[in-house]
């Protein structure tokens, strides 16, 4: 299965994600990262890893609409069967949901339904939660709502740090990903409603 990952940052989930499906025990391959911050560092660890990349900038767009387009003719052009989003700081649009219905994937720092949005860590660290995790959801149109396929918890310690806290979550970030992408791949995940049952 071609599988293309998403990013705009630091890109360590796209490293997890391509070491995991390189050791061959997922029966996929990352074909594609697509980004859109021409600084990211995800672009080195791509490059690095023998790893075709798109750079789609907004700002060459006049719409959304036609950003958005392009994506998906990349993604087209290499017959990508799932997308994950991983640290693509953007909420896609229902015309690129609905393309790839059921085959896009995200990862949130946080127990969704809480702590929304791009600061999951901060949030929940500034709300005084005892109990954080990870979540990992398909993709629907509206921002870290779809249904969920895998989630792990946390505790949050007293001397905890958003680096500290943060420091943990990626570390469950990167084993629970290339766990939801084995399912997905495996044809495991029956979404029935709200609810991803795991065959
Ligand atoms: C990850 O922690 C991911 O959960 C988060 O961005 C980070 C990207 O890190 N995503 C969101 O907050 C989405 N709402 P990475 O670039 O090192 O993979």
């Amino acid at each position: 299965m071609n599988i293309a990952v998403l990013c705009s940052g630091n890109g360590s989930n796209f490293q997890a994600i391509a070491d995991s499906l390189k050791s061959g025990k997922i029966k996929g391959k990352v074909a594609l990262m697509v980004c859109d911050n021409p600084k990211a560092f995800a672009l080195t660890r791509a490059k690095k890893a023998g790893i075709k990349t798109a750079l789609i900038e907004r700002k060459n767009f006049k719409t959304t609409r036609d950003f958005e387009a392009e994506i998906i003719k990349s993604l087209e052009k290499e017959k990508i069967e799932l997308i994950c989003l991983a640290g693509f700081m953007r909420i896609m649009g229902a015309e690129f949901v609905r393309r790839f219905r059921n085959k896009i994937l995200n990862i949130h720092p946080a127990l969704l339904p809480s702590f929304k949005g791009a600061h999951g860590i901060k949030d929940a660290l500034d709300y005084g939660v005892k109990v954080t995790g990870v979540t990992v959801h398909f993709v629907d149109d509206k921002m870290d709502h779809g249904p969920i396929i895998l989630q792990e918890a946390l505790e949050v310690k007293n001397d905890d740090t958003q680096d500290s806290l943060g420091q943990r979550i990626h570390k469950i970030e990167h084993k629970l990903y290339p766990e939801a992408i084995k399912l997905f791949v495996e044809k495991r995940l029956k979404i029935e409603g709200r609810r991803v049952k795991i065959k």
